[in-house]
């Protein structure tokens, strides 16, 4: 296949490491990959002052594809996150989120296998907020038809390409009835147009019950963007733990892959981070440039890895660095 040129951002705290790493493996999987190394966020600022500079978005909007690490963003201090300013730059709306238990890795449930597809653009993350008056703010939640329509539709296409069986509305219409009204009577409206796939709702407290006590019962779940994020790592805990959960921020103008964790300060700097999540993103990622021969044999060199179990991230109860596990992967893909 041709050589493809992708946009690299390492991202803050452990996303070099893990970063690095991704990119030794995708390189011994013998895809040719020309990174174009972009930085946002704090770093960004710093050098460029701005968060999100033109040349990165540019970048993206070029190639249609971007690996990107974690950002910090720092609480309160008025720093809007960059992650949210990127996906709405370039209209990322569909962040999808598979949750798959790996071999070997303790977790409560080994054969969990579902998707959530989260609403990207909207919802409380539009970031309006303002002081009504000293000690009273009003934050304000958006969704649109338009926006609740499109993410609803992603998510039933997505399972039938997937051959998935069923598709599950999580929200909380009874409580927020305008609102999440509007977000399920637009999911049921798309639902009508796909009658092979299963159309269920949730409401969303009853849901987080559900797939702790039995999540085997969802397949694809789709929802709104506060939702999402919340349920995404209530998933990654069922499967063992967020350093296993990958992402994919998927929109028109392009996509850009990225963990579901953040950029884990307490763990920074030391090599131990965990990269497979990032590396379960970078492997969905090939799947999304059409080297899907790649990907599989990528996957299947980290699935061997796990199944031995003898190098293995601390997260995951083992003592193998970031690099260990990143090499033990290249050495069976050399195999
Ligand atoms: P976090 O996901 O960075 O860390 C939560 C816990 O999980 C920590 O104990 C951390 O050590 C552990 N952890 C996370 N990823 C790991 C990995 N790959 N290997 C081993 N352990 C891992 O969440 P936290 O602490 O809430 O956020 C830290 C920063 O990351 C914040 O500034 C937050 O805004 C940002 N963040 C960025 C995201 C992104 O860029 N997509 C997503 C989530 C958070």
């Amino acid at each position: 296949m041709a050589k493809h040129t992708i946009t690299l951002i390492p991202g803050d705290g452990i996303g070099p490491e893990i970063i690095a790493a991704t990119v030794r493996i995708i390189e011994a999987s013998g895809v040719e990959i020309d990174w174009e190394t972009q930085i946002i966020g704090a770093q960004a600022l710093e050098k460029f002052g701005e968060t999100l500079p033109a040349a990165a978005t540019d970048s993206i909007k070029k190639n249609k594809v971007a690996l990107k690490g974690p950002l910090t963003t720092p609480v309160g201090k008025g720093f809007t996150s960059v992650n949210v300013g990127l996906r709405k730059t370039l209209d990322l709306y569909a962040n999808v989120r598979p949750i798959r238990a790996l071999p070997n890795i303790p977790c409560k449930y080994p054969n969990l296998n579902l998707v959530i597809v989260r609403e990207n653009t909207e919802d409380l993350y539009a970031g309006l907020e303002h002081t009504v008056v000293p000690g009273v703010v009003e934050s304000i939640k958006i969704i649109t038809e338009k926006a609740s329509t499109r993410i609803s539709r992603y998510a039933f296409e997505f399972a039938k390409r997937e051959n998935r069986k069923k598709v599950t509305a999580v929200h909380k219409a009874n409580i927020m009835k305008l609102s999440d009204g509007l977000f399920l009577s637009s999911f049921y409206n798309v639902a009508k147009d796909f009658p092979e796939i299963e159309a269920d709702d949730k409401i969303i407290d009853n849901c987080c019950m559900q797939l702790v006590m039995n999540p085997q019962q969802f397949d694809v779940m789709v929802m709104e963007n506060l939702y999402g994020d919340i349920v995404s790592d209530l998933c990654a805990g069922l499967i063992g733990g967020l350093g296993l959960a990958p992402g994919a921020n998927i929109g028109e103008i392009g996509a850009v892959f990225e963990a579901v964790h953040g950029s884990a300060p307490d763990i920074a700097g030391q090599g131990v981070a965990n990269p497979t999540a990032i590396l379960m993103s970078a492997i969905l990622m090939l799947k999304h440039i059409g080297e899907r021969d790649a990907a599989e044999r990528t996957e299947r060199a980290m699935l061997e890895v796990f199944a031995e179990g003898t190098t293995i991230t601390k997260d995951l109860g083992g003592t193998a660095k970031t690099a260990d596990f990143a090499n033990a992967i290249i050495d069976k893909l050399k195999q």
